[in-house]
């Protein structure tokens, strides 16, 4: 990875892996993409809508780009909302993307997800390779995504790769429409308010990460030896599984007066319930060394702090 496009670049995951390696490449080695304009831009960018393939192409091209990361989609929940807009947008990007990866012969990274598995997949350490009948749109997509990218691999020798992201939770870009965003608004609220009134009902496990170990496993996955790679697309990998009630608890650990209480939303719910409890994340640790370095308390404490200091920036 010398120099670097990527799409999405406003969204959860995009905004921060825009600065990560505009810090590890150079700033100038790094194009950021998106639909909308950043408030404010630290190096090169360009709207682009993903839709439109003729001006994807041609940014990568003007650029000299040698990787492309797609990270435009819609989430979960609002995917649900609209299933037809969802379909078009996450599969004509993602196609518009590997054809632009394919005619440039770029390196091609774009994230899966604990969405794509569904509610007849092996709920608990969930093989790497298994049943995928997901039943809502989002997983539809993610399943026919990375089906897409080892395609575009075996058939034409693009060097796809990619892994299936749990549910991200950061300090910085709020989520928009996922299922797993709970664990992220648990802490501004806790934050703002000292309490949380979660939409996930008490004794639903998801797997989660915090988002620099999953920025990280992104970098690792692409500098990796392709040679050692079996699997290159939709890694399973996780850094932890909890349920509402501890990531309350962990929060109630720094902060004793904290509470939480429920209001199930059913359509997020219905939604949970068909994702694994818990991956299994061998094939990553075997293939590329991936490993998450924060727990539960080691992302709390992070998150707690660093949302505290952004509250009083606010307020003062
Ligand atoms: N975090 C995503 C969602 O909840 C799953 O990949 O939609």
């Amino acid at each position: 990875m010398k120099k670097i496009m990527i799409t999405g670049a406003c969204g959860q995951i995009g905004s921060e892996l825009v600065e990560k390696l505009r810090k590890e490449y150079g700033t100038d080695n790094v194009l950021a993409t998106d639909i909308r304009k950043p408030t404010s831009s630290s190096g090169p960018f360009e709207v682009l809508d993903v839709m439109d393939a003729e001006r994807m192409y041609e940014l990568a091209k003007q650029f000299g780009a040698d990787t492309l990361m797609h990270m435009a989609a819609l989430l979960s929940a609002t995917a649900e909302k609209n299933p037809v807009f969802a379909w078009n947008l996450n599969m004509g990007g993602l196609m518009n993307a590997l054809e632009t990866a394919r005619k440039l012969d770029l390196q091609f990274f774009t994230p899966s997800s604990i969405g794509a598995f569904g509610p007849t997949t092996p709920k608990d350490n969930t093989p790497q390779d298994t049943l995928q009948r997901p039943t809502t749109m989002y997983g539809v997509n993610k399943v026919a995504g990375e089906l897409l990218c080892d395609y575009y691999y075996t058939h034409f020798g693009v060097d796809t790769r990619g892994v299936r992201f749990p549910g991200l939770i950061s300090n910085v870009t709020p989520p928009g429409g996922g299922t797993t965003d709970y664990a992220v608004d648990i802490y501004y609220k806790a934050v703002e308010e000292g309490h949380y009134t979660s939409y996930i009902a008490e004794g639903t496990y998801m797997d989660m990460m915090y988002m620099p170990d999953a920025l990280q496993a992104i970098v690792d996955l692409m500098e990796a030896d392709g040679e050692k790679l079996i699997h290159r697309n939709a890694f399973n990998i996780t850094a932890m599984s909890f349920a509402p009630e501890h990531i309350a608890a962990s929060i109630k650990r720094v902060m004793p007066t904290f509470t939480i209480d429920y209001d199930v939303d059913v359509a997020r719910q219905t939604i949970a319930e068909s994702w694994p409890n818990k991956i299994d994340d061998q094939a990553a640790k075997d293939e590329w060394q991936f490993q998450a370095q924060y727990d539960l308390d080691a992302m709390t404490a992070d998150m707690l702090e660093k949302l505290r200091q952004k509250n009083i920036k606010h307020a003062s």
